[in-house]
Order: structure tokens, then sequence, then C-alpha cells
């Protein structure tokens, strides 16, 4: 064919396609409307994805769309597929605590189950004392003489027995089992690494170890009292005798054995060997924020003040209103009671509510903005009221009310996006220091439901149901592994400015 013969054949055929894509998409597009399946969520999101400013726009509408059609079920499949693959083999997790007795095993190995958990994975701690404890009771020092035969044939047995509980969380569906114990010598861990090799020819499960050389025989006051809190603890001299015959058959995890993190005196220092993959690594991540030796903290949580969206009959959902009266006067009063606490760290949100309530305390010692603590972002819904979601998008309302922890606002969040989007908080939290000043966060109510259950260690449904109503605040002081919660109400009076109210 001649070349400009070609050229015109060519050309008639990109308007002869064109022509019939344009078709295409007219009869498609006109078939969605006609079909009347389309609500206005979707409306929204097609709409949006295409004023995206570039890919990474319309991809992410995309994905809120999609997320909305998967089931709990299908993503937590997911999930165990791709965040475990990238640790050797794929499968379950095995941590296991390695330490003398006094070396903040417990207080690592609970945390490093809640942080898991408050990430949605099926966690649990196995604690091999609370085992021996429920089986033999209380014993002294002698009992752990690696001479005395009787006591060494019982503490293996309750050894085995959390082994094979944890091995059969594992199996009904857990994804990671701590265990809890000492595992200070190389026979007891090569024991553990052989009964994993018999199950799925080592492919079921990986370990981690955790070594804690952290602790030693010096007792201060902070450290004596929790330890006599601990029902493993008879007197200092036992606890002495105790840790003496933990030394004699000591050794440290070797590289042979696997991938460990070992974590030095103070928490100053750590080694990590093979620990890649996303889980060991997140995992590592949150135990070096770790502070066990901190001074005792607290925490005080408050919503800002009262918003004109807040006080709107009904009252509407997120926008970024500044405060009303009540809540600027509710600002004041906290300013005044924070006066009365000392040294004060603030981290607001960077909502206007938030910075508002935040500029009225001036005392503070350090004030921090941080995008991390914004509320909850109800996509589409933004400006609307319950009642006018109901109304309009009667689907959507419904599919929140059956999970509302899951459930993610077409453009916007779900209350576990929340949980993930606030982790830096929770590490920053847990380096906090009482000796840096009390520690003061202002946020909102679905972020601070999060925070409560983290705190808290709340089953993660429990979270986007709490209790956490406006002027009010939230004080939680750590305990040995955990926290108290204290709440104290801020009433705002036309006449009398604000009082508290302690119960
Ligand atoms: O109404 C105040 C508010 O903080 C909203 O901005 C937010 O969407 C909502 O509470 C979160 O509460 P829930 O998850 O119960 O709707």
């Amino acid at each position: 064919m001649p070349s400009s013969s070609k050229n015109a054949f060519v050309n008639t055929l990109s308007v002869g396609l064109l022509s019939l894509a344009s078709l295409y998409a007219f009869v498609y597009i006109k078939s969605r409307k006609k079909r009347g399946g389309v609500n206005r969520w979707e409306d929204e999101i097609d709409k949006k994805s295409l004023d995206g400013v570039d890919g990474e726009e319309s991809k992410s509408s995309n994905a809120n769309v999609e997320s909305t059609w998967i089931g709990a079920t299908d993503s937590h499949i997911s999930k165990m597929d791709l965040l475990h693959r990238g640790h050797n083999k794929g499968g379950k997790l095995l941590v296991v605590l390695v330490g003398m007795p006094g070396s903040f095993k417990t207080l690592i190995a609970r945390k490093v189950a809640r942080f898991l958990r408050w990430n949605s994975f099926e966690t649990r701690a196995f604690s091999i004392a609370r085992y021996r404890l429920d089986r033999f009771g209380r014993k002294s020092a002698d009992f752990f003489d690696p001479k005395n035969k009787g006591g060494n044939k019982q503490r293996k047995a309750v050894w085995n027995e959390a082994i094979e509980d944890a091995l059969r969380f594992l199996r009904r569906g857990g994804e990671i089992a701590i265990l809890d114990g000492t595992n200070t010598t190389k026979e007891r861990r090569t024991m553990i690494r052989q009964r994993l090799q018999k199950e799925d020819d080592g492919r079921f499960c990986e370990i981690l170890w955790i070594e804690t050389l952290c602790g030693d025989d010096a007792l201060g006051s902070d450290k004596l009292a929790a330890l006599e809190g601990s029902p493993d603890f008879l007197s200092v001299d036992d606890y002495k005798r105790r840790r003496a015959f933990y030394k004699q058959g000591y050794a440290s995890v070797a590289e042979s054995e696997g991938p460990f993190l070992r974590i030095y005196p103070q928490f100053e220092k750590f080694t990590l060997h093979k620990t890649q993959g996303y889980l060991p690594t997140k995992i590592v991540s949150f135990v070096v924020n770790l502070r066990p030796n901190a001074s005792q903290k607290s925490v005080v949580f408050c919503r800002h003040g009262e918003s004109a969206f807040n006080a709107m009959s009904p009252a509407q959902l997120g926008g970024d209103s500044g405060l009303t009266a009540r809540g600027q006067k509710f600002a004041k009063g906290l300013a005044e009671f924070l006066d009365t606490q000392g040294d004060t760290c603030v981290w607001a949100s960077t909502m206007r509510r938030s910075r508002e309530t935040a500029a009225a305390i001036t005392t503070a010692k350090r004030k921090v903005q941080w995008r991390a603590l914004n509320d909850l972002d109800v996509g589409v819904a933004d400006g609307l009221s319950y009642e006018q979601v109901r109304a309009r998008f009667p689907e959507e309302y419904r599919a929140r009310s059956t999970d509302k922890l899951r459930y993610r606002y077409p453009r916007g969040e779900s209350y576990l996006d929340l949980i993930a989007r606030l982790e830096p908080v929770i590490f920053e939290m847990e380096r906090w220091n009482s000796d840096e000043g009390q520690l003061f966060i202002i946020a909102h109510q679905a972020v601070l439901r999060a925070l409560l259950g983290w705190c808290l260690d709340l089953q993660l449904e429990e979270i986007p149901f709490l209790d956490v109503p406006l002027h009010t605040l939230i004080r939680l002081e750590a305990t040995t592994y955990g926290c108290r919660e204290k709440r104290i109400k801020i009433i705002v009076d036309k006449e009398l400015g604000a009082t508290l109210e302690e119960p």
C-alpha cells in the first residue's frame, strides 16, 4: 500500500475506534444512571476521583470504594498473606522472651501483646509463671535450683503446658503467641525449636527471640515496689538467690538460634539479628520505644471545648468550627486547672477547636500540634448530622451501625484507620517520662476513644462506643502493667465560669 493511502487508512481506523469508544462510554454512563444503583456516596466518589490532582488521589478514592465491599473475613485473610510474608517462610509467629527474673519480661510480653492486638492481630501472651503459680503455688528459690530434680520436673511440665497452649492458640486462628518465661538455657530454647519443627515440618510458625539483659540484683525503691506486687516474690533475699540459680545456666541467644532482638540495660542499646519482615520490624520498632524504668507516668486526655458544630441542633459531624462561648469558658477553666498541676506538656490536634482550647493554656512548658490527633475523617458525611446521613444514605448508615469499628466513610476513615494513624502517638506516649512534665492531650471524641482503648487494653470492638463526653478530663495513671482511670468534670456555668467536679 502506498504510504499516503496507508496514513488515510490509519486515520480512518483511529476516528472509527474513537467514535466507538465514545459511544460505549455514553451507553455505559446512561446504563449506570438508569440502573439507579448509583447512590449519592458513589456520585460523590466518582466526581472526586475525577477531580483528583494526580493518579494517587484517584487511586485512594478507589481503595475507599473497594474497602466497603470487602468483608472483614476477606481482609483478615489477605492480612495474613501479606503482612507475615517477608519473614522467611510466612505464617504465624511465636515470640519467646528470654531473661533473668526481674528483667521486665512480663511487662514487655504484655505490652507487645497489647500493641499487636491494637493492630488487629490475634495475639495472646502465655505466662509460664502463671501456669506454675496456678499449679504449684508460690515457691522459694530452692525450687529453681538446677540440682533440684523434683523442681526441675515440675517446672518443665508447666513450661510444656504453656507451649502446647500457645501452639493450640495459633492452630485455632491465633496469629502471634508470646511465651513469657525465662528460657535462659540453650537446652530449653533448642527444645522449643525442635517442638516447632514437628509442626508442618517447621513451616507452621516462626520464632522471634526477645532477650532482655535489663534488671540486676540491686533493688531500687521503684523496682522493689513493683516486685512486691508480684505473686512470685517472697523476699529480697529469696529473689537474689533465685537470680543466682538462673545465672548458673544462662546462655545468651546465639545467632545460630534464629532472629532475635537483644535489649541491654536501661533500654539504651539493642542488638538485632535477622529481624526483617513486616511483623518482626513492627514489634522491634515498638519495643525499642518502651521505657520501663521511667518514673511513674500519667497522662490526661480531654476533648476540645464545645465547638459551633457540637452546639448545633442536631450536632453536625466533622467540620473545623471554632469554640462557642461555653467552649471558651471550658478552655479557661482547663487552663486554671492545669496551672495547679506543675509542669505540663500539651499535645493538641491541628483542628481549630483544639487549637483554641490549647491557646487558653499559657503556662505549659511545651505545646505541640499534632495532625495524627485530628478527628475521625467522616469523608462525604462532613457537615451533616446523623439524621441527615440516615435520610440520605440509608445503606451507609446501616453499614456503620452493623460494624462501627471497621466501617470506613467513603473518602474518609474507619476507626481501624484512625487506630493505625495513632501509632506515632502511642510510641511517643510510651517514651514519655513524667520528669518532662504532666502530659496533656487535647483531641476529639473518636481519637480519645481509640487512645483510651490503648491505655486500658480494651477489645477493639468496644472502642467506638466508649463514653468520652465534652468538658471532662480523663486521667490515666500507670500501674505495674496497665493503667487506672479517673475522671474530672469541668462544669461550665453561666455566672460562675468553670468549676471542677471530682467523683
Ligand atoms: O460529634 C463529635 C464527633 O467528634 C464527630 O466530629 C465525629 O465524627 C464523631 O464525634 C465520632 O463519633 P461516632 O464515631 O460515635 O460517630
